[in-house]
């Protein structure tokens, strides 16, 4: 059945539905507990987890039992003492693949676990383009691309979904930062947003058909996110054509009639909120006329739209807890902690390791027990437990408040990997030791952590807790260095002249340790290539550090405070096309990551009436491996800056000396123009520049061609 007939008919199922409903049935639906804090009278059985709206038994709509979200199946309360679920790698890593299967992969898993758990809305797809390097969240996201990103989590949400339960795509939308979210209003150019962040959400909406969106905390050019009738109404659902619902985030709502009118269809969490707006006192607003009656028809078949259309309807959550296959679930963790993984630097081909290496020292990081994982919302409590937790205020539950590593040890994958060897661990805190310890290794690998969370931003780009000393002791005593990095995100190297090697393995997930031993070891040759661009100094980015931070960092998650504008004036030129409008040369680009091997591009070939590039790639090294080829074409924003953009990759495994073709068909929106005095879309007729590179700004193969003029108006 073709998507849209399949929609209408979806939509006849709900509207059917909502006729048969009471109005009290119907504002029931229209908001949600926050089940660690709500006391509902008479008490019902809820699990603790992020959002819980009964469901309607008479007429078989399910309650909606909610969950986080993107990395695993979050258990950030832990009321459910001993539940664990499978941890995936950071966003990042996923992104880095360049692999949309391996995005469906891992939504698929999660979503299975989740259901498998009792939830049948997971919200996850975070889809925010990471405009800051030192943005709390990056982690969580798919990198600053906006096909990139788009098409990963359109894969995520369509994992998740297979499992016929709903997914969110969220944080809708220019949620850039965290200090101050709850209050920042994010300025920019509209066109400028059509064509970045909204893009990604988008290309992700037309790929996953997410159920539901959820609209952000901040303000986006005055009004929140959540009555931004010119985004809600306007954008997502006029535009766009979405038939889904709107939910708030947890906290998000601010009004009764100005969000009803604007087009939010669910108030989440409504503890959060100041006040129940979408209970009572959205009743009283329809009685009063203020707000329609069809208005609140179309909250709930929306929302019904999106239980229908995702088959929980028809094929509902278990009511108990089933069993789950963790093994299989930590294969997909392993394999995209792989993919995912970008070697920065290799020099003398340091790596891989070879097997005879007797010697081996790692440093830092907890590396003897495990791997770091990013905090907030996200976090997994995952199989295996946590073997090193920190807690940021004593006696706080939440995962807000605690530095979590899961149990994947680099030292013990490495041991097992290479029983011959003496590999020993140091903890790094004291540099003289640590060098004391390398001198004599034949390979000394330093773990540097930088913890992020949701709710603070990163206040600079340098390694915390004195690690940069750390490194420079260790390669000065030692040449043989490695750098493991597991970050949130892009952090400044300056040891990077005087370490050979460094590996970016992000927050690797509950499989980490072993992903990371086998990539040292050569069993797995790296091909993840970076979704997100490395400054070379924080002050080329953007805004070199969070705007607001200080008072409001802290004091901007109670919502209090006077708002305060961020100016995107990077407009749709994020990340890359940033640095290269301002001529700055990034440590290491986007697009950007080594391999154990090399590949060539030859015989570029343009067909603009069918937007088709293809180029051969040919393995011209001694390994196997995988490669991501990206396509770079010249366009010029509405803003008049014309810069390369991203508009198709290729990946593939290639055998040493073998060749392959590699067919792009490029998406037309990546390089077009939003217009909005003419029908929307404005891809210019004329020649244009198109690359064949390894990564943004690099020029392999190199044509000109002239691409037909094309209009849209979605
Ligand atoms: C986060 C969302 C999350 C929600 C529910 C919010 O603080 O911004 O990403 O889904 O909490 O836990």
């Amino acid at each position: 059945m073709p998507a849209l007939a399949q929609s209408d008919a979806v939509q006849d199922r709900a509207v059917a539905l909502v006729a048969k409903m009471t109005t009290a049935e119907k504002l029931a639906l229209v908001h949600g507990y926050f089940p660690p804090l709500a006391k509902p009278v008479p008490p019902i059985a809820m699990t603790p987890s992020a959002g819980h709206i009964p469901g309607i038994p008479r007429l078989g709509i399910p309650t909606l039992r909610e969950s986080d979200a993107s990395l695993g199946v979050a258990n950030q309360i832990e009321q459910r003492k001993g539940d664990v679920a499978t941890a995936l790698p950071a966003g990042l890593a996923t992104a880095a693949s360049f692999d949309p299967d391996l995005a469906y992969a891992g939504g698929a898993m999660i979503g299975a676990e989740a259901r498998a758990k009792t939830f049948n809305v997971l919200l996850a797809g975070g889809v925010n383009l990471t405009r800051d390097p030192w943005n709390g969240r990056n982690f969580e996201y798919l990198g600053e691309d906006p096909l990139l990103a788009g098409t990963m989590a359109g894969e995520a949400i369509r994992g998740v979904q297979s499992n016929h339960i709903v997914s969110t795509i969220k944080h809708y939308v220019l949620n850039s930062q965290e200090t101050g979210r709850t209050v920042l209003d994010a300025r920019i150019d509209p066109a400028a947003l059509k064509e970045s962040d909204l893009l990604a959400f988008q290309l992700a909406i037309e790929r996953g058909h997410p159920g539901s969106v959820m609209c952000a905390y901040n303000r986006i050019n005055g009004d929140y996110a959540c009555e931004n009738a010119a985004l809600l109404t306007g954008v997502l659902k006029n535009n766009w054509g979405y038939r889904g619902w709107v939910m708030s985030d947890w906290g998000a709502v601010h009004s009764t009639d100005k969000a009803a009118l604007a087009g939010l269809d669910q108030e989440s969490g409504q503890e959060l909120d100041k006040a129940v707006y979408f209970g009572t006192a959205l009743r009283d607003a329809i009685a009063a006329g203020r707000v329609p009656a069809t208005r609140l028809d179309d909250m709930v078949t929306r929302i019904l739209h999106g239980v229908i259309a995702t088959g929980l309807l028809d094929h509902p959550a278990p009511a108990s807890p089933q069993p789950i296959d963790y093994a299989a679930h930590a294969a997909v963790a392993q394999r995209a902690a792989e993919e995912g993984a970008v070697l920065l630097k290799n020099n003398g081909d340091l790596l891989p390791l070879a097997r005879t290496t007797r010697r081996i020292v790692l440093i830092g990081g907890h590396a003897d027990v495990g791997v770091l994982s990013g905090g907030g919302s996200s976090q997994v409590r995952s199989v295996g437990g946590a073997p090193v937790e920190i807690p940021l205020k004593s006696g706080a539950a939440a995962s807000f408040a605690r530095v979590t590593w899961h149990a994947s040890s680099p030292l013990l994958a490495l041991r097992a990997a290479l029983p011959g060897a003496t590999i020993t661990y140091v903890d790094g805190n004291d540099p003289a030791a640590a060098a004391a310890a390398a001198r004599d290794a034949d390979l000394a690998i330093v773990f540097a952590t930088q913890w992020q969370t949701e709710a603070v931003d990163a206040k600079t780009l340098a390694l915390p807790d004195k690690q940069d000393a750390l490194i420079d002791a260790v390669a000065a005593a030692n040449r043989r260095t490695l750098v493991v990095l597991e970050t949130g995100g892009p952090v400044l190297m300056p040891w990077l002249d005087r370490v050979p090697a460094v590996l970016e393995a992000w927050y690797p997930g509950q499989r980490g340790g072993e992903a990371i031993a086998r990539l040292i070891l050569g069993d797995v040759n790296p091909a993840g290539r970076l979704p997100i661009s490395f400054p070379a100094r924080a002050e080329d980015a953007p805004r070199p550090v969070a705007l607001g931070l200080g008072a409001l960092s802290a004091a901007g998650e109670k919502g209090d405070l006077a708002s305060f504008p961020v100016d995107y004036v990077e407009g749709a030129d994020v990340g890359y096309r940033w640095y290269q409008r301002q001529k700055l040369r990034p440590a290491f680009p986007f697009g950007y990551g080594l391999s154990y091997t090399q590949f060539r591009y030859t015989g570029l070939k343009v067909d603009p009436k069918s937007s088709t590039i293809s180029f051969d790639v040919t393995n011209t090294g001694k390994r196997s491996g995988s490669d991501v080829a990206q396509v770079y074409v010249a366009a010029t924003s509405s803003a008049g800056v014309r810069t390369d953009r991203l508009a198709g990759w290729s990946r593939f495994t290639l055998a040493p000396g073998q060749t392959r073709r590699a067919t792009v068909k490029i998406e037309p929106r990546t390089l077009a123009r939003f217009d909005p005095a003419g029908p929307g879309w404005a891809m210019d007729g004329g020649p244009r520049r198109v690359a064949v590179g390894h990564f943004a700004g690099d020029a392999s193969l190199v044509t000109e061609a002239d691409f037909p003029a094309v209009q849209s108006s979605r």
